[in-house]
């Protein structure tokens, strides 16, 4: 069922069961973090597997130090510029945090979503969230409600609907390795805005091995149609001519006899206006039995660095 009513959400939510939930950047498939129950059954629903930890959401910044402790000063002042909002901080658990939603890791990752629907059902609740974004492991992040609905059906009891996503790619994850902040993976939140509060931050290099970051594995936020990623898209789209061929450029439209669908993330050339449309796109193409998906590469600063990151490993085969 897909509805804005919080109530029913609440109910469930305390009885162990799981909703998905609006986030200001994707929905998250969300259960009380202290439910055995209800945490099995978000990895069981997106067949995610158990070492790969989930974020825990809360909403108000008093709560911090149930969840976390050793808070360097950083953390501090990046959560009191950016909560609510799209970021997220691992940090040392507190030792109530069970191990299943750490991955039984010695630290936590925490935020505070900024979603008025989604902060209001948390204020009704005495317990965190955790909420992976509400898609089957390794697929697109749904934006919207009907995304949620179009991958688990009935078997997820309710979808809590608060519209399209606004920010529209996931939150940016920040670590500390001996005080020293380090960018887990890039977001919403961009490097330069992140800078701006705390000086030069370095940003992990993710390889499938690195233990500290198990869910950046390199094919992840694919869609199911063949994805390739271009600086050269008329040359890419000339490779491909033949085939039934979608794309999705940044900021122009592209009107060719080879193409069946173009998709224009930003005619302004807007970065947050791209990122709030990607994924939409992405599902969007995805739906329309193509033989390929063709994607520009953004300018690589900025959240078009972020994109860049997805749609990397978007089209890793
Ligand atoms: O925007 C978002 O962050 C969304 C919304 C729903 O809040 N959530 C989201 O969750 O993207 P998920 O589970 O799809 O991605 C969380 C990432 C995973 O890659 C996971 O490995 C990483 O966070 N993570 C969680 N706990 C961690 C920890 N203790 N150390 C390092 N990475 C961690
Ligand atoms: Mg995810």
């Amino acid at each position: 069922m897909i509805s804005n009513e919080i109530s029913t959400a609440i109910q469930l939510l305390k009885e162990e069961q799981l909703v998905a939930i609006p986030t200001e950047t994707v929905y998250g498939l969300a259960g009380n973090i202290y439910s055995e129950k209800a945490v099995n059954a978000i990895f069981e629903l997106k067949k995610r597997p158990h070492f790969n930890p989930l974020i825990a959401h809360f909403h108000h910044i008093n709560q911090l130090d149930n969840l976390a402790k050793e808070i360097p000063d950083n953390a501090y002042k990046l959560a009191a510029k950016f909560w609510p909002g799209s970021l997220t901080l691992v940090l040392k658990k507190q030792n109530s945090i069970p191990d299943l939603i750490t991955a039984g890791k010695n630290t936590v990752a925490v935020r505070i979503p900024n979603h008025p629907l989604t902060l209001k059902l948390l204020e009704n609740l005495d317990f965190p969230l955790a909420a992976p974004s509400a898609n089957p492991f390794g697929s697109i992040s749904p934006t919207h409600p009907q995304h949620v609905h179009d991958y688990f059906g009935d078997q997820l009891p309710y979808i809590l609907d608060g519209g399209a996503c606004t920010n529209g790619i996931e939150s940016t994850i920040i670590g500390f390795e001996n005080n020293t902040p380090i960018i887990y993976r890039l977001g919403a939140l961009s490097v330069e805005e992140i800078e701006n509060e705390i000086g030069a931050v370095r940003i992990m290099n993710h390889n499938e091995n690195n233990p500290n970051a198990p869910g950046m594995l390199s094919k992840h936020y694919a869609p199911k149609t063949r994805t390739i990623l271009t600086d050269q898209m008329e040359l890419a789209i000339l490779e491909h001519q033949g085939k039934k061929i979608g794309i999705i450029t940044f900021n122009q439209f592209i009107n060719s006899p080879h193409v069946i669908h173009c998709e224009t993330l930003s005619k302004i050339g807007d970065f947050k206006e791209a990122t709030s449309n990607l994924y939409s796109a992405m599902h969007r193409l995805d739906r329309m039995n193509l033989e390929v998906i063709i994607i520009e590469k953004l300018p690589n600063y900025n959240l078009g660095k972020s994109i860049n990151d997805r749609l990397e490993r978007a089209s890793k085969r």
